[in-house]
């Protein structure tokens, strides 16, 4: 018999399992951002520091580099398997879509990132121990390698947006998914904000400057990187939008908050307000201060960017054929992959899907509500938190309704039939939808479900008296 491919569905009360990926993934962002473009300020600082013959320079190579380590490098390599872990069991489809198809890039990216490892080892405990034109060669690998990997995950993360060319659907071949427009749209844009951070974080360190004629002048030259970065990253934003699907964009125009686009160009002015009042006067810049403005790059900066990335890619999670809730929605010869939309149509999730607890398999009044929540855990979870906190609570999408007939036709109307834009075509069977109505309904209302229950069994007596009636 055929079934669907869904594993088990993991849900984390009150923040729902898509935000634990996207805390853990914001995380990731700043700690390897940051490395990144350290990696290529320390190539370049390294080059002038031995050129003019400033020691100090190398000096601070080896002080930032040394936070990275923490920094970067351990706190980075736990959240990276972090986001593994999470995708594994929030988003199992999604991060088996990319396996399949990058599998070797993955294997490239880890390549460059051992090389990255030991030269930032290398960098930071050689200094002075091997010749100058050595430790050079060793940042310039440092700086290099760093941005290899920042190169290799970004084509899979556009991927995740949408597959480069239209090719990919028919040939497959996986530099047809690699490279698209919005791979180099995102990787440019990721790079001017790289430097945004690897400035702020800079500050931590060269807050620390025992030298104070040396901290002004860095300072001042951080603010320089970081006033031109955002500048330019602001700059190639109109691009960045434009390499995005279509959905994307009509998401951006309809569905972000009304305070979002005022609230982002905030964020900007502020990180530019930081920078100019830096670098006319480094004094202000302490190490708390620059940890305060990470911090805040962390919450109010990278949290809302990764939140419209994910946002934009809706319905999908991956390359456009996988639907968040781990449905394959379309065919894609060029993978031999095959929609799943016609078999649920056809049998349901109750039926199909491998995992379904078996009591749940008929559904009958007395385990609706049960069956009710299975259904909208699998179906919806993965985008709509089922409590009142986490990520578009459902409870607030109905209007605090919890009429189930009028929910219904909402499901059957809009959800089972594809209709709505940005979330997936969730065919359901006629007592499925009842039962998901069911549930939705009790979020708003505690009595619903006794209700329904004893509507449902008067309605079975009298028809079993009708029966019994027309029998004699
Ligand atoms: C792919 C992610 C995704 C899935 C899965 C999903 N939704 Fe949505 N849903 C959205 C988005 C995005 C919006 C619009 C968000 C906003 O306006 O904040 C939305 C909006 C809604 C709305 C508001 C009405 C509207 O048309 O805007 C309702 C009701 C709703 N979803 C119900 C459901 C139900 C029930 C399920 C499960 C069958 C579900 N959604 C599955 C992403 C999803």
């Amino acid at each position: 018999m055929d079934m669907l491919g869904l594993y088990p569905t993991w849900y984390e009360p009150g923040i729902g399992s898509g935000w634990v990926i996207g805390i853990i993934a914001t995380l990731h962002v700043l700690f390897s951002h940051t490395a990144v473009g350290a990696a290529i300020l320390f190539a370049f600082l390294a080059y002038i520091g031995y050129r003019d013959d400033r020691p100090e320079l190398i000096d601070f190579i080896k002080k930032y580099g040394l936070f990275l380590l923490v920094f970067s490098y351990i706190l980075g390599s736990i959240t990276g398997p972090g986001i593994w872990y999470s995708t594994t069991v929030g988003s199992p489809n999604g991060i088996s879509a990319l396996i399949h198809n990058f599998v070797w890039k993955w294997a490239t990216e880890w390549v460059f990132f051992v090389i990255e490892v030991v030269a930032v080892y290398m960098l930071v405990y050689l200094v002075g121990k091997v010749s100058q034109q050595t430790h050079l060669k060793i940042a310039v690998i440092f700086g290099l390698t760093s941005y290899a990997t920042m190169l290799a995950i970004v084509g899979i993360l556009s991927f995740m947006m949408w597959p480069g060319h239209e090719k990919w659907f028919t040939e497959g071949g996986y530099l047809y998914g690699f490279y698209g427009p919005n791979t180099f749209a995102q990787l440019a844009i990721r790079t001017a904000f790289m430097f945004t951070m690897t400035a702020v974080v800079g500050g931590i360190v060269a807050a620390g400057l025992k030298d104070k004629e040396f901290k002004r002048w860095l300072l001042r030259r951080l603010a320089v990187i970081g006033i031109i970065s955002t500048i330019i990253g602001m700059a190639m934003y109109p691009w960045y939008l434009s390499t995005l699907p279509e959905v994307a964009n009509v998401l951006m125009a309809n569905r972000l908050p009304d305070y979002f686009t005022p609230a982002v160009l905030f964020v900007l002015a502020a990180i530019m307000a930081y920078f100019i009042v830096t670098l006319m006067s480094p004094r202000v810049v302490t190490a708390s201060v620059a940890g305060i403005a990470t911090m805040a790059i962390l919450v109010l900066g990278l949290w809302p960017g990764e939140t419209v990335r994910e946002t934009v890619r809706k319905p999908w999670i991956a390359g456009q054929y996988l639907y968040s809730n781990q449905v394959i929605g379309r065919d894609v010869p060029g993978m031999d992959v095959k929609s799943e939309i016609p078999l649920l149509e056809e049998k349901g999730f109750t039926r199909a899907h491998v995992f379904w607890p078996e009591n749940q398999r008929e559904i009958n009044p007395h385990n609706a509500i049960h069956v009710g929540q299975s259904l909208t855990l699998t179906a919806c979870a993965n985008c709509h938190s089922l409590s009142e906190t986490g990520m578009r609570p459902l409870v607030n999408y109905f209007g605090g309704i919890s009429d189930i007939e009028r929910i219904k036709t909402y499901l059957v109307g809009a959800i089972a039939t594809g209709n709505t834009m940005y979330m997936p075509k969730v065919p359901l069977k006629d007592d499925e939808a009842e039962a998901m109505a069911l549930y939705i309904a009790s979020l708003n209302d505690d009595e619903v479900v006794a209700r329904y229950v004893n509507e449902k069994t008067r309605q079975a007596a009298a028809s079993e008296e009708n029966t019994r009636l027309s029998a004699q």
